[in-house]
C-alpha cells in the first residue's frame, strides 16, 4: 500500500484524467484532476492478483456459481457494519446508478415524485428525470457550516404525489454520516409519507475515525418492507470501472419486483466484477480499507486547513468520502467567477456545486483521494488564486 506513489493516469481511459480538458478546460499535462469520486491509487493486492489469475487463465467466459460473492458480501457486513445478510436478499448490478434506475423502474411509476436531500450526487436527479418522474428537492439545513435533515420544512412539502426516498448515507457531498437518530428520523419521514426508502451506503466504507455508520436496516429494522439497500466494493476499493453494485432488499415482495424488472431488462453479472468484489471484501481489503482511511484524513487536514485560511472559503468538515465540500459563498464571487479562478488561474478540475441540486450554488467539490503531494499542491494554486483575497 503505498498511497504516495505518483501514477500516471493519462492515456488509460480515465474518465478523471482523460476527459478533464474536454469537460472542465483543465489540460492533464498542468492541472489537477479533482472532480469525479474514484481514487489515484491501486486497489488492495488480493483484488489485483484476481485480475491476473483470470487474465493469467485467459479464457473471458460468462459468470457462473456466485458463493464466493455472496460468502464475501456476508462477511463484509457482518464484520464492519454488524449486519446480518442473507444470500437471497443481494442483487448485482452494474453499480448503484443502475441499481437505482431500476429501483425507479420497479417501484414507481411515470410522473410519480421522487425526495431527494439537496445538496446531493447529481447522478440521481439525472436519472429520475431521465426516466419521467419528477424530482422533489428537499434541501438540507444548514447549521454551524454542517447539512441536517429539516423535516419539519419537507413535510408540509409532501403533497401525496411522492412513492420514493432516495437517501445518501454517509452524504455525498456533505460529508455527513446520519447519526442513529436520524437515519430513524428519514425512516419515520418515509412512514408518514408512504415512501420507498432507497438507501445508497455506496460510501458507508469510507468513515473517518470517530464517527460511526449505521446502516440503515439497523437503524430502523420496523421498515423492511419499504427499504432497498444499495453499497458497493467500487468506492471502497476503487474499482469503479468494474461497474458491480449489491442492491439488497430483504422483503420478498419488493424483492419479487426488482427480481421482475433485472429479468425484464436482461441483467447478468460480469465476470471480472464479481471476481474483484469477491477478492476485495476479505480481511486483506479491509487492512487496506483501514490504512486508506487513516492516509485520507492525513489529506483531509492538509486541504481543510489550506481551504479554511482563504478568507471567504470553507471546506465542510469530513465526517466521511474523500469529497471535500467547499463553500465559497463567504467571497461574494459570483459561483462563474469562483469556478475561473480554480480552473483557469488554480488548474484544478473540480465538480461544480450547482449540478448536485438546490443549495449547491457558490460550492465547489474536490477529490482528495490523491497522492498528498498533489493535495499540498492544489492548497498553493488555491492560495494564489485566492491571493487577493488575503
Ligand atoms: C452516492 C453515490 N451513489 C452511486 C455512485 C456511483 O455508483 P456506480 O459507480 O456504482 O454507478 C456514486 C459515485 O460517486 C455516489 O457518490
Amino acid at each position: 500500500m503505498d498511497f504516495d506513489e505518483i501514477i500516471d493516469r493519462t492515456g488509460s481511459h480515465s474518465v478523471k484524467w482523460d476527459m478533464m480538458e474536454t469537460l472542465y478546460g483543465v489540460s492533464p499535462a498542468d492541472g489537477i484532476s479533482m472532480w469525479v469520486a474514484d481514487m489515484d491509487f491501486r486497489p488492495p493486492a488480493c483484488v489485483q492478483r484476481a485480475v491476473e489469475a483470470m487474465a493469467a487463465h485467459g479464457v473471458y467466459g460468462y459468470f457462473g456459481d456466485d458463493r464466493a460473492y455472496l460468502d464475501a458480501i456476508g462477511w463484509w457486513m457482518r464484520n464492519r457494519h454488524g449486519w446480518q445478510v442473507d444470500p437471497s436478499w443481494v442483487f448485482t448490478t452494474h453499480g448503484l446508478v443502475n441499481g437505482t434506475a431500476i429501483c425507479i423502474d420497479a417501484f414507481t411509476a411515470p410522473g410519480d415524485g421522487i425526495v431527494l436531500m439537496t445538496p446531493v450526487y447529481h447522478a440521481f436527479a439525472r436519472i429520475i428525470k431521465a426516466a419521467g418522474r419528477r424530482v422533489v428537492e428537499c434541501p438540507l439545513a444548514e447549521q454551524d457550516g454542517r447539512y441536517l435533515p429539516d423535516f419539519d420544512h419537507w413535510d408540509g412539502m409532501m403533497t401525496g404525489q411522492e412513492r420514493m426516498l432516495i437517501l445518501c448515507s454517509p452524504h455525498n457531498p456533505g460529508g455527513r454520516v446520519w447519526t442513529p437518530g436520524e437515519l430513524r428520523a428519514v425512516a419515520d419521514f418515509c412512514l408518514r409519507h408512504d415512501l420507498i426508502l432507497v438507501s445508497d451506503e455506496i460510501h458507508h466504507d469510507l468513515v473517518f475515525a470517530g464517527h460511526r455508520h449505521q446502516v440503515m436496516a439497523l437503524a430502523a429494522p420496523d421498515i423492511a418492507s419499504r427499504l432497498v439497500t444499495m453499497t458497493a466494493t467500487t468506492k471502497t476499493f476503487n474499482i469503479a470501472g468494474a461497474h458491480v453494485g449489491n442492491v439488497i432488499i430483504a422483503d420478498p415482495d419488493l424483492r419479487a419486483r426488482f427480481a421482475q424488472r433485472m429479468a425484464a431488462l436482461g441483467i447478468s453479472p460480469n465476470s471480472f466484477g464479481m471476481q474483484m468484489a469477491a477478492a476485495a471484501y476479505s480481511p486483506e481489503g479491509a487492512a487496506w480499507v483501514d490504512a486508506l482511511m487513516t492516509y485520507l484524513d492525513g489529506n483531509r487536514r492538509l486541504f481543510d486547513a489550506a481551504v479554511n485560511a482563504i478568507p471567504g472559503l470553507r471546506s465542510m468538515p469530513l465526517e466521511a468520502t474523500y469529497l471535500a465540500w467547499v463553500d465559497g459563498r463567504g467571497t461574494g464571487m459570483a459561483p462563474d467567477e469562483l469556478a475561473r479562478r480554480v480552473e483557469r488561474d488554480a488548474r484544478i478540475a473540480v465538480n461544480h456545486g450547482p449540478t448536485f441540486g438546490a443549495g449547491g450554488e457558490g460550492f465547489l467539490r474536490f477529490n482528495i483521494a490523491t497522492p498528498r503531494v498533489r493535495v499540498a499542491e492544489a492548497a498553493d494554486r488555491l492560495a494564489r488564486a485566492f491571493r487577493d483575497l488575503q
